[in-house]
């Protein structure tokens, strides 16, 4: 009860708390339920207990633009009965709203697709039988907050906007224009990747990177994707790049079905490589003469030392010594060694010429003193 008063005194105490706004999910300007009454306040907000800060502010304008602009906050937060709420339970994304699917006459909800999540290695397991440390898997909403509509203008590249050119050829029949709208919105949201490929690998890496925390599954720490080809084609923006998804999830499977390597399902068992890098039939071309032998490289390199997992590969170390004799198999021993030899030869190739060059330079710099103290040069 003390703690509740306590809290009580934070709350509605103007707060600047940076957070981009559109993290909440919300609703229509026409707010039938009158949650706009206390939401629209923007210093609503409080600092709990541990000193973490929220912000129960909600921007209309941003709502309105948003993907779940036609939901009711109450279909979403369905246990709302009394101010002030208490004990408020976390948002299902299976519940069930007023939306009725057009393609079936189903009632709508996400609960298709929590299914399969569930089924994927982010899934929390059966009820009965919980994975260890279900608390740090992602959740729905660790991925997605509430999109504001973000259309294409143009359908061949992804610029962010609405093309009046387009959307006055809709107009052109559907006389509405907010209607009209709606769907040029909903459909061209969806025609590009809505998080940039750099944007996505901060996403995966946030847990993929933790040392810590992937030690405790038993995964490696995928930190070594920013010392490959891969990253350096993303960060120089080229459309073909993968990101974390590219490979996880190609085309045929979903961003939320991601397997495990050793499940026959997953884009990444060993039966299924040479398609996931050829991606026939999706949008980026990638290696559409993928081999089997091709498809075989590491697109993680790590090296697994006395039970630690190293993830940076040392810059020096001795041609021969396999730092993975017991996991390596004889194809990958070779293959390491031949990178472990090219590794060398530019080691050598670089340091000779630097080397040689400033010997160069030395050289010119005594012979140009020798002929000035001669007299020869003025
Ligand atoms: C009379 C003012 C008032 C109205 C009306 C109101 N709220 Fe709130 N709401 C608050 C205050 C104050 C808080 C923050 C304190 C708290 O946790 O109770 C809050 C917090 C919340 C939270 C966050 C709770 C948490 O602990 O994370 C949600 C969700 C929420 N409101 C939803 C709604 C919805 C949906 C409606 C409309 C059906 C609504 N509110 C109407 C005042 C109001
Ligand atoms: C599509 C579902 C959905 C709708 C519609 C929705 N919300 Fe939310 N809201 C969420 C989710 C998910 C969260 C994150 C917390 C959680 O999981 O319970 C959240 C969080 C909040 C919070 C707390 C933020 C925090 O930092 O804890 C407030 C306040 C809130 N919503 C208010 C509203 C109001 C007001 C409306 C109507 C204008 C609304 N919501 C409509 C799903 C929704
Ligand atoms: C690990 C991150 C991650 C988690 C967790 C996750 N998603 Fe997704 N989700 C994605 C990605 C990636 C996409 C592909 C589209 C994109 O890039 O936004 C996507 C797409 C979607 C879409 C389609 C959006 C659209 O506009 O086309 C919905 C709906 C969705 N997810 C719902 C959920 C629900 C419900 C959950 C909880 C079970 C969930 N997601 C959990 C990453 C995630
Ligand atoms: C040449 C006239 C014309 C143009 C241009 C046009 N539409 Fe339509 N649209 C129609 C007609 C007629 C229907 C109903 C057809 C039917 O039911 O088979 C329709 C149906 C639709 C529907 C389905 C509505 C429902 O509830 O079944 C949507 C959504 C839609 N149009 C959106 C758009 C968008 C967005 C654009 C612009 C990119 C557009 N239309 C351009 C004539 C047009
Ligand atoms: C070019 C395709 C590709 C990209 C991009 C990619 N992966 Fe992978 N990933 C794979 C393949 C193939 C494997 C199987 C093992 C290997 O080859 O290293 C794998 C394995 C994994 C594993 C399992 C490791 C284990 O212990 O079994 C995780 C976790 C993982 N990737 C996460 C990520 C994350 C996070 C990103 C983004 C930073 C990412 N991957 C980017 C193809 C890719
Ligand atoms: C909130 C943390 C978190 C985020 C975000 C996250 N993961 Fe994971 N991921 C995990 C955990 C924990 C596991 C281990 C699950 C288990 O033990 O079954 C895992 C497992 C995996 C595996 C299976 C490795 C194997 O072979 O067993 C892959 C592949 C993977 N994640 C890829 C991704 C990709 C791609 C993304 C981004 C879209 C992502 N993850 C985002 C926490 C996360």
């Amino acid at each position: 009860m003390k703690a509740r008063t306590l809290l009580s005194k934070f709350l509605l105490t103007t707060m600047t708390v940076a957070v981009s706004l559109y993290m909440i999910p919300c609703i229509m300007a026409a707010d039938v339920e009158n949650c706009d009454l206390c939401h629209k306040y923007s210093g609503l907000g409080r600092i709990d207990e541990s000193g973490k800060k929220h912000l129960y502010y909600v921007n209309e304008v941003l709502c309105q633009q948003s993907v779940h602009r036609k939901i009711r906050c109450k279909e979403c937060h369905s246990d709302i009965e009394k101010y002030p709420h208490s004990n408020l339970k976390k948002v299902d994304c299976a519940t069930v709203c007023h939306l009725v699917d057009p393609s079936t006459d189903k009632k709508f909800s996400h609960a298709n697709m929590i299914e399969g999540y569930e089924l994927s290695v982010h899934g929390k397991g059966p009820e009965d039988n919980l994975k260890p440390h279900p608390e740090d898997l992602p959740t729905c909403t660790y991925c997605h907050e509430n999109r504001i509509y973000q259309p294409v203008s143009g359908l061949a590249d992804d610029h962010r906007g609405v093309a009046q050119e387009i959307l006055d050829r809709c107009l052109g029949c559907h006389e509405d224009e907010e209607w009209t709208r709606f769907f040029y919105d909903h459909f061209t949201h969806r025609l590009h990747q809505r998080r940039s490929s750099e944007r996505m690998v901060e996403l995966c890496a946030s847990c993929h990177e933790d040392e810590e925390l992937m030690e405790l599954h038993g995964l490696i720490v995928t930190g070594t994707f920013h010392d490959t080809f891969h990253w350096q084609a993303i960060k120089y923006g080229d459309p073909n790049a993968p990101n974390c998804i590219t490979c996880h999830a190609p085309v045929g499977y979903s961003s939320h079905e991601i397997m495990p390597s050793d499940d026959p399902r997953s884009a990444i068992h060993k039966d299924n490589l040479v398609r996931t890098c050829s991606n026939q039939g999706g949008l980026q071309t990638c290696h559409p003469n993928a081999t089997t032998a091709f498809a075989q490289g590491r697109v993680h390199p790590t090296r697994y030392k006395t039970g630690v997992f190293e993830t940076k590969m040392r810059s020096f170390q001795s041609l021969f010594a396999n730092p993975v004799t017991e996991e390596l198999t004889g194809l990958e021993y070779y293959q390491h060694l031949i990178l472990q030899l090219i590794k060398y030869f530019y080691m050598i190739l670089i340091g000779g010429l630097i080397s040689f060059m400033i010997l160069h330079q030395l050289l010119d710099y005594f012979a140009t003193r020798r002929e000035i103290e001669k007299g020869g040069l003025h």
